[in-house]
């Protein structure tokens, strides 16, 4: 097989080359990284876990009219999706405090906030993903206003859309963080959703018990960290079972 292209490699993913021009395949390791790569492991199991989730958030919220990336799963790791134009923020829509909300307003874990709260942070590992201001992202040209209009409204529609659809399955989304980037086509740019949507870029919890379903038990060494990506898995209907049958050798007969 022909050696690929890498175009990019983050913390969790790597990005290739496309088999088509404006395409790129999304591959989807088993790293996880936390406090800005301080603290480092291997999820096993969790690249395929994640590929699974990320097509079936991406392919439920395009029916709901929201652009994205996504293209269509390739094989267990890997997903086909549009090149874009990152844009250099990322979006967090909070519903519940947790997290850096927390320390930097002293709220308690798991108040309920009084509306759904959107924040932006710089992408930059260096300096560690700083929060700005809508001021800050068009002084420094990273977006335009209209583009910010778009991300805000679209990130709206995309908790509400999500929010309702974990909650069909027990699970409260908490937060979530997401990225968009600018898709030309022709002479037309558009912004769209890009980059993932995970238990490794959410936050959800048991609607009951608000047992930690997500990231956060690998950030927290909670333990169960594979079990809880699986269960998200199937809870949304993916079944576990086939998100384990990556190679021949890791099927066990029951
Ligand atoms: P935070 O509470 O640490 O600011 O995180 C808010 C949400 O954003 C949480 O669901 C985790 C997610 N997130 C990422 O996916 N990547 C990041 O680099 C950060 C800081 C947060």
């Amino acid at each position: 097989m022909p050696q690929r292209r890498k175009v990019y490699e983050g913390k969790a993913k790597v990005l290739f080359e496309g088999p088509e021009p404006g395409t790129l395949v999304q591959h989807f390791k088993d790293d996880a990284t936390a406090y800005n790569n301080q603290k480092k492991g291997i999820i096993t199991g969790k690249g395929v876990i994640n590929n699974r989730i990320s097509e079936h958030l991406m392919l439920q919220l395009s029916r709901a009219g929201i652009p994205t990336h996504f293209l269509r799963r390739l094989n267990m790791r890997e997903q086909l999706v549009k090149q874009v134009e990152i844009i250099p923020i990322e979006v967090i829509v909070r519903n519940v405090a947790a997290g850096s909300i927390c320390k930097r307003l002293g709220l308690e874990e798991g108040s309920e906030l009084p509306r759904s709260i959107v924040e932006y942070c710089y992408k930059s590992d260096e300096l560690n993903d700083p929060l700005i201001s809508e001021d800050h992202i068009t002084a420094f040209s990273w977006a335009t206003p209209q583009e910010i209009d778009e991300m805000f409204t679209m990130s709206l529609r995309i908790n509400d859309f999500l929010t309702g659809l974990f909650i069909g399955v027990n699970l409260k989304l908490v937060d979530f963080k997401i990225e968009f980037g600018r898709h030309y086509q022709d002479d037309l740019v558009r912004v769209i959703l890009a980059d993932e949507i995970t238990p490794d870029s959410c936050r959800l919890w048991d609607t009951i018990t608000n047992e930690k379903l997500d990231k956060d038990r690998f950030r927290r060494d909670l333990g169960g960290v594979e079990e809880a990506y699986q269960e998200v898995a199937r809870r949304l209907g993916i079944t576990p079972e086939s998100a384990n049958q990556e190679n021949e050798s890791t099927i066990k007969l029951r």
